[in-house]
């Protein structure tokens, strides 16, 4: 088995077949998912049953609120995308779950029918985008803690994102569980729990501010360390293959999926693995 990271983020596995990991293997795929935060396998051959196992090993899963699930297995949402449809899933940069007191760990992404062109992931590491802040910007965020919430993309309001955006009916749905979940607080920098590494938690799409700022100081401290964390040169962008998997980490990673492919029908299998309080 070889592992080789890539450039700007992540790194590619080569030569395991991940239905039949050693348990030597699994500690070294656990490894390199912690030093990483993303990592990549191609010319896989998972059925669903094999996804949920290979999830299983790395802790327990995590089912859906807001997504549709498969109809046989509800450890697996849909990332769905059908060809007259114009909205994508996850399509802006973000990290999953950052709205919950325990954010998840991650999630494992197989790949089950792709455009001919396009649909590529992005993804960016949060351990480069902390550790290339400038020393005053460290200074400046170290002890600050942001609000995330789920509220405006999953909620009931009109204007919230998925709801104003109607295509995604029957997509992302439970407007409901949204509604209910307290906003919650985390640091703007974490410890990560696998790896020890520092890495910047805050994203575009859920964290709504930092706590007991202005709503100018608050939007002018994000905007800057959002500019910072999507240079392309701390990100890299996945083209997805038949039998690919990538499996993500939310504390030390944000990912964008590409909506470039109107006219195909993109589909992806996600299982979503529990995580645990930040600090
Ligand atoms: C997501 O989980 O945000 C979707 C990722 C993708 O479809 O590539």
């Amino acid at each position: 088995m070889q592992i080789s990271a890539l450039p700007g983020a992540g790194a590619e596995i080569t030569g395991v077949d991940v239905r039949q990991m050693t348990g030597p293997e699994f500690d070294r795929i656990r490894a390199a998912y912690a030093e990483h935060g993303v990592i990549f396998f191609r010319d896989q051959s998972l059925s669903e049953d094999d996804h949920i196992a290979f999830a299983r090993r790395f802790g327990p899963i995590n089912i859906n609120r807001f997504f549709q699930a498969h109809e046989r297995y509800p450890e697996i949402a849909l990332v769905l995308k059908e060809k007259e449809q114009k909205t994508n899933i996850g399509g802006g940069w973000h990290t999953d779950h950052s709205y919950d007191a325990e954010p998840a760990m991650g999630s494992v992404l197989v790949a089950r029918q792709l455009p001919d062109e396009g649909g590529d992931t992005w993804f960016a590491s949060m351990y480069t985008a902390y550790e290339t802040l400038d020393a005053a910007t460290k200074k400046e965020i170290a002890g600050l803690r942001a609000v995330h919430s789920a509220k405006h993309i999953f909620g009931s309001g009109n204007d919230n994102f998925y709801k104003a955006n109607r295509d995604t009916d029957g997509r992302i749905g439970n407007t409901a569980a949204a509604d209910v979940l307290d906003d919650v607080v985390h640091p703007v920098v974490i410890t990560h729990p696998l790896s020890g590494t520092k890495a910047l938690y805050v994203n575009p799409a859920f964290t709504v501010r930092i706590a007991g700022y202005s709503d100018e100081a608050s939007n002018a401290l994000l905007m800057r360390l959002y500019a910072h964390a999507m240079n392309p040169a701390h990100a890299h962008r996945f083209k997805w293959k038949p039998g690919s998997v990538a499996f993500w980490d939310n504390r030390s990673t944000w990912h964008w999926a590409m909506n470039d492919y109107h006219g195909e029908r993109r589909l992806m299998h996600r299982i979503t693995i529990e995580g645990c309080a930040l600090n």
